[in-house]
């Protein structure tokens, strides 16, 4: 089975159950703080597990693009992707825990023909809040699984969600494919790491929702969400043992190694698997139509990182940055039938891993630089010091190596400054160090590495604080306030102007949009100016269901990436805005009171930064 006929056969048997396919929505979320990246299929149907009504009904489907960074560390293993494809399928309050399994069960053993003894499954366990899903292992068992093959887990394993602090959530079975080899203990089970089980499948019993002091209330629905490991689910029906081995990967795997050979130069499989891995990330992120780019924050900074990454890895090889743009070239070749925002930004992304990989050069010289200044210092005062121990002090001589060695060693504060100031990697300074006869107190840079983590750790999650997830009247508000922003930039500014990002949290919105110059003062008050009479006029913000060839039609703005004759929803604020947007908005224009932008800023190239708040 090939990667593409996987993909249809997964949609064609939800379609063919009452299911209608939905569009992969863009990897950045939308007017979401909760996350950096859309890491599941449920993440942009949120408002629709909460009880919004769905244009396309309570059945949906649907292959979607994700990026997953907690497991960047993982990534060479035989499994582990920071990018991947989700097939999932939803019940919005339609079907529950019997349907959705029995589901699941035939797609794998009648249509994919995975014979039931590979089968494991888990089942929440039961806590203080929630009691164990004995309904769901009765269910598994009267598909013909035997108790051997149900396990029981906590909620660690066992409970899903929400992303951010508050949101949809609950209990699930996880479906888990194993290789058949003997347990490595009699512990044995799907959470063990072995490499007996992989996980390929995640089928969520969301009727909770999580709230802003911990407590579990009952949805107004209960919700199937499912997501199943796109490329594990190919790797075993391709027969393989690791994703690398699959057509998703062997193109640019054998593009390398040609490299490789005819540089006469040589690579672990874990650096190869990496470079792979992260150009196709790299590859998918910058092909994103919200044109992301290489910063220090946020999403910006995790692309950084991936490039970066491989950067380090090719110079361990002695290779040349241009090696990224070859490999780059063939994901976008291969992906750009399936995804054509890839063919449509591809100019775009070797343009910007270009800019970047040059960036990094420069910054390794001023790193280079810095090191080699800090090594020096370290030798001449090493050189000081014994010089004087000698002269003054008969010590015996394992006292002068003690204290040699001691004086030899960078300290790890130092090394972590060049680390995060500097961007210079670690093991680029242990290599300087080496030269120089020094070394580096590795273990003082982890623990610096480690309370920076914790630091930024800290500060991640207190952005997850409010957010558009929770759909408080606040979030509502300054929804609508974003879409009257929009439709004013582009009265004063012109049509060029169009939606790069949106964040919005409980205080304030944040809108980034195509323009090439900074908006001037005057230009920022007829903004708001334009805003705030729409708000006087208390209009009604009108929501209207329609295909996707109406609300062009109409004149709508928004991303058209949907699928042809899908149903949208249609935000309009008549004599102001008409937009394509999931909601959910203020009923009325009035309850904004009163609109003030707070700054206009750079953001990247050719992208503009808007602040603004709702004042009372
Ligand atoms: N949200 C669940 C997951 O990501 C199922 O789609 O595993």
């Amino acid at each position: 089975m090939t990667a593409e006929e996987l993909r249809k056969c997964y949609v064609g048997f939800f379609t063919e159950r009452g299911h209608k396919e939905i569009a992969s929505a863009s990897l950045l979320p939308e007017n979401d703080p909760t996350v950096l990246f859309t890491t599941a299929g449920m993440h942009p149907l949120v408002p629709y597990l909460l009880g919004e009504k769905h244009p396309l009904g309570r059945r949906l489907t649907d292959v979607q693009k994700c990026v997953r960074t907690c497991d960047i560390e993982e990534v060479g293993d035989d499994s582990h992707l920071t990018f991947f494809e989700m097939l999932g399928n939803w019940s919005l309050g339609d079907y529950f825990k019997e349907e959705s399994i029995s589901m699941s069960f035939d797609f794998l053993t009648k249509v994919l023909k995975v014979p039931v003894e590979r089968l494991a499954v888990t089942a929440f366990e039961g806590d203080e809040r929630v009691g164990k899903d004995i309904e769901t292992a009765e269910i598994w068992k009267r598909k013909g699984l035997m108790d051997d093959q149900i396990f029981f887990y906590g909620a660690e394993e066992n409970w899903w969600g929400p992303v951010g602090q508050t949101g949809p959530c609950g209990p699930d079975t996880e479906i888990f494919y194993d290789f058949g080899q003997d347990k490595c203990s009699d512990s044995c089970g799907p959470a063990c790491h072995c490499g007996k089980y992989v996980e390929i499948w995640n089928n969520v019993f969301m009727e909770y929702k999580k709230e802003a002091d911990k407590s579990l209330t009952e949805l107004s629905q209960k919700n199937v969400d499912t997501g199943m490991g796109f490329e594990r689910m190919l790797t075993i029906c391709q027969g393989k043992t690791n994703v690398y081995d699959t057509e998703l990967f062997t193109p640019v795997m054998e593009r390398l190694q040609e490299i490789l050979t005819e540089e006469h130069t040589e690579m672990s499989m874990h650096d190869k698997r990496v470079l792979c891995e992260h150009s196709r990330a790299m590859c998918f992120i910058l092909g994103d139509d919200r044109h992301l780019v290489p910063s220090n924050t946020e999403q910006g900074y995790i692309l950084r990182r991936l490039i970066r990454r491989m950067i380090r890895v090719l110079k361990k090889a002695g290779l040349d940055n241009d090696v990224l743009n070859v490999l780059a070239d063939i994901i976008i070749e291969q992906y750009k039938d399936v995804y054509t925002e890839l063919g449509r930004n591809g100019a775009f992304i070797l343009e910007q891993l270009k800019k970047e990989c040059d960036l990094f050069s420069k910054t390794l010289d001023g790193g280079l630089k810095k090191a080699e200044s800090y090594l020096m210092e370290l030798t001449t005062q090493m050189k000081r010091t014994v010089e004087t121990k000698e002269k003054v002090e008969q010590s015996d001589d394992r006292q002068v190596s003690e204290e040699q060695t001691k004086i030899k060693m960078l300290s790890g504060s130092l090394a972590f400054k060049l680390y995060d100031t500097y961007g210079f990697p670690i093991e680029f300074t242990c290599e300087l160090a080496k030269e120089k006869g020094c070394t580096v107190d590795l273990e003082g840079f982890e623990t610096c590495f480690l309370e920076h983590q914790e630091k930024s750790r800290q500060g991640s999650e207190g952005k997850f604080k409010g957010g558009l997830a929770d759909h408080s009247t606040q979030t509502a508000r300054l929804h609508t306030a974003t879409h009257l922003l929009h439709a004013a930039l582009r009265q004063v500014l012109g049509e060029q102007v169009q939606q790069r990002g949106s964040n919005i949290t409980a205080e304030r919105l944040r809108f980034d949009f195509s323009y090439p110059v900074k908006v001037t003062k005057e230009e920022l008050t007829r903004v708001e100016d334009i805003v705030n009479t729409a708000i006087a006029e208390k209009c009604d913000v009108i929501m209207t269901e329609m295909s996707v060839e109406e609300a062009k039609r109409k004149g709508a703005i928004g991303l058209f990436a949907n699928k042809y004759g899908e149903q949208v929803k249609v935000y309009e604020i008549p004599g102001f805005s008409m937009e394509i947007c999931g909601g959910p908005h203020a009923k009325n224009t009035g309850d904004l009171i009163c609109f003030r932008i707070l700054k206009e800023e750079a953001s990247s190239a050719g992208v503009r930064r808007i602040k603004a708040v709702l004042e009372e």
